[in-house]
């Protein structure tokens, strides 16, 4: 198997004329822990929808298993769409529903299982996920913020992906809650091999990182192991480095 299991080669990205990528190639390995991090509005969500297959690029390729995915036919697309789990930067939990109906939904929606085993699967994820098994029949209204983070992780776990996408999952947490769910995220990572792909503002998260690609200006100014930020010279990330959560990570705790 090739080592590679994403490969991003020139991706040139807009929304109408304004550009959001112009230009940049990286790799993900398979099963590495691989940050995007970046300013506001530097364009990490919307590299997030192009990987997901939801956004096409105006120009370059990206290759999953070494295959052009914008060159699948939709059900193709759908097929590899599987094999990958998402946490978006909202929830987007179905507050009209249990914790355990949402998971359900999303094992049905793309896999024929009976619903007995669906239901099976979904407590499953909520222990995977460290949650107790009574969030399987409370509503998302009933969790807290950091209780909520994890069962949108379990239902992004539900059909057990290949990769693992996440998009701020710790924003809005405190920092013990934060600290609790990158190690969350380290141990399944490590127990089911599953590669994971996560975008974050927080720089102590990337202490369970392999990589970790910076984005700016629509470029990528770094792609390497997280301790080589400390010296890229872009303003950014210098702000960010040199700030008190900056200062944490460099310390390595
Ligand atoms: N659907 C859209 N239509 C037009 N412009 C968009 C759309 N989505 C995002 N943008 C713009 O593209 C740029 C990048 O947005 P994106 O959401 O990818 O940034 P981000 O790095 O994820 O930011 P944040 O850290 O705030 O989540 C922003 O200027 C944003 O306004
Ligand atoms: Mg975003």
């Amino acid at each position: 198997m090739a080592e590679n299991l994403i490969e991003v080669k020139e991706l040139v990205t807009s929304y109408g004329e304004k550009l959001i990528h112009r230009g940049i190639s990286f790799d993900i390995k398979r099963g590495e822990i691989f940050a995007i991090i970046g300013g506001s509005g530097a364009g990490k969500s919307t590299l997030l929808r192009v990987l997901l297959l939801l956004k096409e690029p105006l120009k370059g390729q990206v290759l999953f298993d070494g295959r052009d995915v914008f060159s699948l036919n939709e059900e193709e697309k759908q097929a590899l769409r599987n094999r990958m789990g998402v946490l978006f930067q909202s929830d987007a939990l179905f507050s009209s529903v249990t914790v355990g109906e949402n998971i359900i939904y999303s094992i049905v929606k793309r896999k024929r299982v009976p619903k007995g085993i669906a239901c099976e699967m979904a407590m499953v994820k909520i222990q995977m996920a460290n949650l107790p098994p009574e969030v399987f029949f409370m509503y998302p209204s009933q969790l807290s913020g950091g209780m909520k983070k994890k069962a949108a992780l379990a239902r992004a776990l539900a059909l057990d992906p290949e990769i693992l996408f996440l998009d701020e999952p710790t924003s809005g947490l405190d920092p013990i809650s934060a600290d609790e769910f990158d190690k969350l995220i380290k141990e399944i990572a490590g127990t089911t091999g599953t590669t994971v792909v996560m975008i974050t503002h927080d720089l102590p998260s990337l202490l369970i990182c392999d990589r970790v690609a910076v984005l700016s200006q629509g470029k990528l100014v770094y792609c390497g192991e997280p301790m080589g930020l400390v010296n890229v010279d872009d303003p950014w990330l210098k702000r960010m480095v040199h700030g008190e959560r900056g200062r944490r990570f460099l310390v390595g705790a």
